[in-house]
């Protein structure tokens, strides 16, 4: 009898992938995956910690878990992720049902874990970057490829230099040969992850490993996160050179005043990042940029969040992330004075957010009309007589399902701008459809 895994992820990409990769691990142990919580032998909780409220998630769900417990004795639990390496063992005194601990850079070690009765690992690996996985991917048409781990900018408001430690790249020839492998099994496209991708070194650096990348792989290629100070001439004339990477760009900003930027520890002043999207605009007109905005970091001013409002509406952003600022105990920024209370955080993201609202409204409306190549991905969520699918700009369109095949590249009209998404038809079957009338 095969054993059941259920697993709880939170939290970004890295995260998503790293449940992928723990699946492929405990498929090799003989578990499979399974829907439900109730029919579990295991349950990972691959948590985040970047705001208090992704935390707090994490415990809300962890209350379940107990229950389920209660009813199945051999019932265990890992708690995986960026909380359990923050906290560490303070886990098994907050939650003594939990069984084991896990932290982000050790999940090679998973099923030695379960070998055991109960156990932690929650070490720094400077050797992560050379563990190699077969991910138990839940996609077969996009793929997230791991290219570093780590980040060492020490942002004062972030969390994840303490709980990923510190900067690592995979050697080139592995991610190629991982890629290579993806094009074979017929992925369309690829995501390349790290916290801070722009400063990839190994053998080589980024740029040159995106053009061997392009070599080699046929398909859609993306790449997540860029920082604004690493982001280079070099990097933008490859998105412009190479047909492999997408137009889109996530650039985080998070705030628009320099005084911000500074006590942020950004490493960068608002005219520079402003610069780099003008050169980015100009060698690529019709690329896409999203951004990530902190409403209401340590002595943010009424001067300072207007600086912020006056960039998003110079720069009018595709889309963007925003959130309060969050107190991560042990980051610099938690023991800065000037705290700002809740309610004028609050007010200033609500602003911030309707502010965006119409802006990607107006960025959608100005693509009605255009052809845009979408890669198909499903039915869509909303509409299952829908399909849905990406731009090459990350924008999401959904289609009339005319028997296109998941995993296909189309191209189609746009119809329809909404605030989140396009609507449009596949410009083959419009053609059918006007030679029939
Ligand atoms: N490495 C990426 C993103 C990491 S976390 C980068 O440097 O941009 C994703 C986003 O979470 C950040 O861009 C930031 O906007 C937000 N974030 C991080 N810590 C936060 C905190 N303490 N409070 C609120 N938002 C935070
Ligand atoms: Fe956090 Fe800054 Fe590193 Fe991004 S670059 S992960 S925001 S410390
Ligand atoms: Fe969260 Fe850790 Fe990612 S804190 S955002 S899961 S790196």
């Amino acid at each position: 009898m095969p054993k059941n895994v259920y697993i709880y992820t939170f939290g970004c990409q890295m995260n998503i992938h790293d449940s992928e990769k723990m699946i492929g691990l405990l498929s090799e142990n003989g578990y499979a995956l399974t829907e439900n919580p109730e029919n579990a032998d295991l349950i990972i909780f691959n948590t985040c910690a970047i705001r208090e409220k992704a935390e707090q998630k994490f415990y809300s769900q962890l209350g379940r878990a107990k229950i389920l417990k209660k009813k199945n004795k051999d019932l265990k639990i890992v708690a995986a992720g960026c909380v359990a390496q923050a906290a560490k063992e303070k886990i098994f005194q907050k939650a003594p049902f939990v069984d084991y601990i896990l932290g982000p850079q050790n999940i090679h070690m998973i099923n030695d874990l379960l070998s055991r009765k109960q156990g932690i690992a929650t070490g720094e690996n400077h050797n992560i970057a050379l563990n190699e996985f077969t991910a138990g991917r839940q996609s077969n048409i996009k793929a997230w490829v791991s290219i570093m781990y780590g980040c060492n900018n020490f942002c004062s408001y972030c969390i994840v230099p303490y709980t990923r430690g510190r900067e690592v790249s995979r050697p080139s020839s592995s991610i190629k040969a991982e890629i290579k492998e993806l094009a074979r099994q017929g992925y369309q496209e690829v995501t390349l992850l790290g916290q801070n991708v722009n400063s990839y070194q190994s053998d080589i650096g980024f740029v040159d490993l995106l053009k061997q990348i392009d070599d080699v792989y046929p398909g859609r290629v993306r790449f997540v996160t860029s920082h604004p100070r690493d982001f280079s001439v070099d990097l933008i004339n490859a998105i412009s050179e190479l047909e492999s990477l997408c137009e889109h760009i996530h650039l985080p900003l998070q705030s628009g005043s320099d005084s911000v930027l500074k006590a942020m520890n950004r490493g960068y002043a608002y005219e520079e990042y402003r610069k780099k999207i003008a050169l980015l605009r100009d060698k690529i007109p019709n690329i896409a940029i999203t951004t990530d905005i902190i409403s209401g970091f340590p002595g943010e001013t009424d001067e300072d969040y207007l600086d912020t409002v006056t960039a998003l509406k110079e720069i009018e952003f595709d889309g963007i992330f925003a959130f309060k600022y969050s107190k991560r105990s042990g980051t610099k920024a938690c023991e800065m004075p000037g705290q700002i209370p809740d309610q004028i955080k609050s007010e200033r993201l609500a602003c911030i957010l309707s502010l965006q609202e119409d802006i990607t409204f107006k960025k959608n409306k100005a693509l009605e009309g255009s052809i845009q190549e979408v890669l198909i991905e499903g039915p869509s969520a909303t509409d299952p007589h829908m399909l849905s699918g990406r731009t090459r700009t990350n924008k999401i369109v959904t289609s009339p399902n005319s028997s296109e095949k998941i995993g296909s590249v189309v191209s189609i009209r746009i119809q329809k701008a909404r605030r989140h998404s396009l609507h449009g038809v596949n410009v083959s079957t419009e053609t059918v459809l006007a030679a029939e009338q």
